[in-house]
């Protein structure tokens, strides 16, 4: 027979337990690990990596977790630090970030502008991740291993040979990366037609025409997330 003190000491120690292990939790360990500090998932966190509210359109889970292992290995200059994640917390943190679809948001994503409720493109190139690929402006610079040159392309060169409706299209349908020879690129372009309404490509597509005839600029790229 168990007495009540025993008791009520059971049940603290079991209770303590389900504490213990919600601190473990994926959206808990994005806090303790320090992610928010530089990156925002809603509207809550820091601006010097990319957002990553939506990070689990544009990344395949594997690619999360590969990342994750050693930014520095995939890409030597990266402003994002080598942690040494445990396995297990790694693990968590890619399955968490996978399903990041924009859900933080609601039916209110970032780019809409509550005064006239026009999308602003820049905006949207920032805070839905094309940045995250294509870097600031357009300029490119993330490493594709297997694509072409192992590298995402630098947009402006190219956006000149697209007219405004082809541009949507391929926005729509996304894009498959030209691979080295008897290579497979490892970062394809997702499709972006659920995630973006008409509007929001209209006002996306202005944005990148400005960058084709600006040409790329210099600058601070952590300025830009
Ligand atoms: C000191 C700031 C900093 C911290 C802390 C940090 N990151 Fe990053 N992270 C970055 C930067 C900068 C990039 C952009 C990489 C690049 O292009 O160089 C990035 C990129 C990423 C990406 C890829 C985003 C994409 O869409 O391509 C993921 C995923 C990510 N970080 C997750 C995490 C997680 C999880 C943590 C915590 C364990 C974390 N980061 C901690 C700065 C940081
Ligand atoms: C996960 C990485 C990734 C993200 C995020 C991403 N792209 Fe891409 N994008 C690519 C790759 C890879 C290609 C194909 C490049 C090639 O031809 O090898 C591409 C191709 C393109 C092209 C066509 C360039 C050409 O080859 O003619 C445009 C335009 C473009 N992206 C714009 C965008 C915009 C705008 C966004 C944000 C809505 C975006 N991308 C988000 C990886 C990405």
């Amino acid at each position: 027979m168990i007495e009540w003190p025993m008791f009520l000491r059971l049940i603290f120690i079991l209770a303590g337990c389900v504490t213990v292990s919600s601190a473990v939790e994926p959206a808990a360990l994005f806090d303790s690990h320090g992610c928010r500090s530089c990156h925002k998932i809603g509207e809550r966190g820091g601006n010097s990596g990319p957002d990553l509210t939506m990070v689990g359109h544009r990344r395949p889970r594997a690619w999360i977790e590969k990342w994750l292992a050693s930014p520095r290995a995939y890409k030597h200059d990266t402003k994002m630090p080598e942690q040494g994640l445990p396995v297990a917390d790694r693990a968590a943190l890619a399955n968490f970030l996978s399903e990041l679809k924009g859900q933080a948001w609601g039916d209110d994503p970032p780019w809409i502008d509550h005064g006239d409720h026009a999308p602003d493109g820049r905006r949207i190139y920032v805070r839905a991740g094309c940045i995250a690929c294509h870097g600031p402006a357009g300029r490119g610079g993330h490493p594709n291993p297997g694509g072409r040159g192992g590298w995402i392309p630098a947009l402006p060169p190219l956006l000149a040979t697209y007219k405004k409706d082809e541009l949507i299209s391929k926005l729509k349908r996304g894009a498959k990366a030209d691979a080295e020879p008897g290579r497979v690129a490892e970062v394809d372009m997702p499709g972006w037609d659920k995630i973006l309404s008409a509007a929001d490509l209209e006002a996306l597509v202005d944005y990148l025409l400005t960058l084709a005839s600006a040409g790329p600029k210099d600058g601070n790229p952590q300025d830009d997330f």
